[in-house]
């Protein structure tokens, strides 16, 4: 079959390394992809948020399935325009995607059918006194969140009442632009994190895998929030246990809601978790892969991402279902100095064959560009650096060694990736 990836970042390198291996997959086509992507699949010059010009492009180039990358082009609607087309896709319809695109849908869906997440209310701009009023009678900790989509900066964790009446200045006084029109002030809840990956038909959801994020910056979770600068699977708290009841508690209701209220999900539901003394509770949906996530869970799948995503768009799942390989993966994301903030294109990354030449190492590009024989920089990720191996401890390992070999005064990482899981390492078994 013929296969078109939407997105330019590495989670689509992994999409497009992983498609190009199965057996089924004809042709990987990326939209709009990157230097580091052309190795994997043919680059088609759309952008990824081109509604038109995709559907155009999939119809015209009778591709058999588009995978769709990042959130904005669900929730623009890309999946429904396709399916007018006559053109299969995995990805959740506009209305589904609202899961991700509106924390308000998500948390109103999860009150409605009783599934865990922080206790929480929804106030509108013209509700600015009550939402003050409401953080004042609840105190600190207390966590303010946009409602709409703010590439992961519209979350606020105050620990302290005026932090938080801030935060919801900061949304209503436009900060967060339209994203930002309506807050969901919740329950600060404590435990680990980690995250659970689920391929969805509608009906039926098979465990792609689990992995923990490490969203700040900088070193001992310092600095500011980012895209995820590193992530390993599977994720220690998430033993196979706590998975079963992730599906059971979370992930089944969460189909079972959506298709009953005419919603049905289909596509790739990330549940953002927090696991306490009590069990998992939804911390957030996405309604795609993460990014660094889907660079570590990949690897680890042992059953065709091919034959899964065409289950998964034609209703199938609940006849098959998916293994992952007993192994580990751990990625560490390079950044140009600067990141999250402005960063500056063209610096020159020497060494990448050298890292690539490491057992059990796999490179999935972001944003680089080629320009006489050599890689430049491109943007503020710009490679995730992927370590596989038996143990958690191996794939670190790899990892940093394939980092060690990479030449790029102009960029920096995290040392400290996996830290907390190898901490976690005496603990039981982690099951996804
Ligand atoms: P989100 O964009 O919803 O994933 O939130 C970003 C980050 O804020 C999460 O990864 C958590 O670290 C933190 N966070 C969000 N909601 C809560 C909560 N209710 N309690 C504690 N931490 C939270
Ligand atoms: N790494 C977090 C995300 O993809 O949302």
């Amino acid at each position: 079959m013929r296969v078109l990836v939407v997105g330019s970042g590495a989670r689509e390198h992994a999409l497009c390394w992983s498609l190009a291996a199965s057996p089924l997959v004809k042709t990987v086509r990326c939209a709009p992809g990157n230097a580091g992507i052309a190795r994997d699949a043919e680059l088609v010059p759309i952008a990824a948020e081109a509604i038109d010009e995709l559907v155009g492009y999939a119809r015209a180039e009778r591709m058999d399935l588009v995978v769709v990358g990042p959130e904005r082009p669900l929730v623009l609607g890309l999946v429904d325009r396709l399916a007018e087309a006559g053109v299969r896709a995995v990805g959740p319809s506009a209305a589904a995607a609202r899961l991700e695109g509106s924390k308000a849908f998500a948390k109103a869906l999860c009150a409605r059918h009783g599934i865990p997440t922080a206790a929480f209310r929804v106030f509108e701009a013209s509700e600015q006194a009550a939402a003050r009023a409401f953080i004042e009678e609840h105190g600190a900790p207390v966590v303010v969140k946009a409602d709409g989509l703010a590439a992961g900066k519209g979350v606020t964790v105050a620990g302290t009442v005026e932090e938080a009446v801030a935060a919801v200045e900061a949304a209503f006084g436009g900060a967060f632009g339209e994203a930002g029109a309506r807050v969901v002030i919740e329950e600060f809840l404590e435990g680990e994190e980690a995250s659970l990956f689920a391929l969805c038909d509608g009906r039926d959801a098979l465990l792609l895998g689990t992995a923990q994020d490490h969203k700040r910056a900088f070193d001992g979770d310092r600095g500011p929030n980012t895209g995820g600068m590193g992530a390993c699977s599977p994720a220690p708290p998430l033993t196979p246990a706590m998975v079963e009841r992730v599906m059971a508690e979370i992930v089944r209701p969460t189909l079972a809601a959506m298709a009953a209220e005419g919603t049905p999900f289909r596509g790739i539901l990330y549940a953002g978790l927090m696991i306490g003394a009590d069990g998992p509770k939804l911390v957030e949906f996405n309604v795609r892969m993460g990014d660094p996530e889907c660079q570590v869970v990949l690897p680890r799948l042992m059953t065709d991402l091919g034959q899964l995503l065409l289950g998964a768009a034609d209703g199938m799942l609940g006849r098959m279902s998916a293994r992952l390989y007993p192994t580990h993966a751990l990625g560490v994301v390079l950044a140009t100095r600067g990141y999250p903030g402005p960063v500056e294109r063209g610096s020159e990354l020497r060494g990448l064959e050298a890292a690539e030449a490491i057992e059990g190492v796999l490179l999935f590009h972001a944003a680089t560009r080629r320009e006489g024989g050599r890689w430049l920089a491109d943007g503020g990720r710009v490679l995730t650096v992927v370590g596989t191996g038996t143990s958690l401890a191996e794939a670190r390992q790899r990892a940093y060694a394939a980092v060690d070999r990479i030449d790029w005064p102009e960029g920096y990482c995290r040392r400290d990736i996996g830290e907390r899981a190898l901490a976690a390492a005496s603990e039981p078994k982690a099951g996804g």
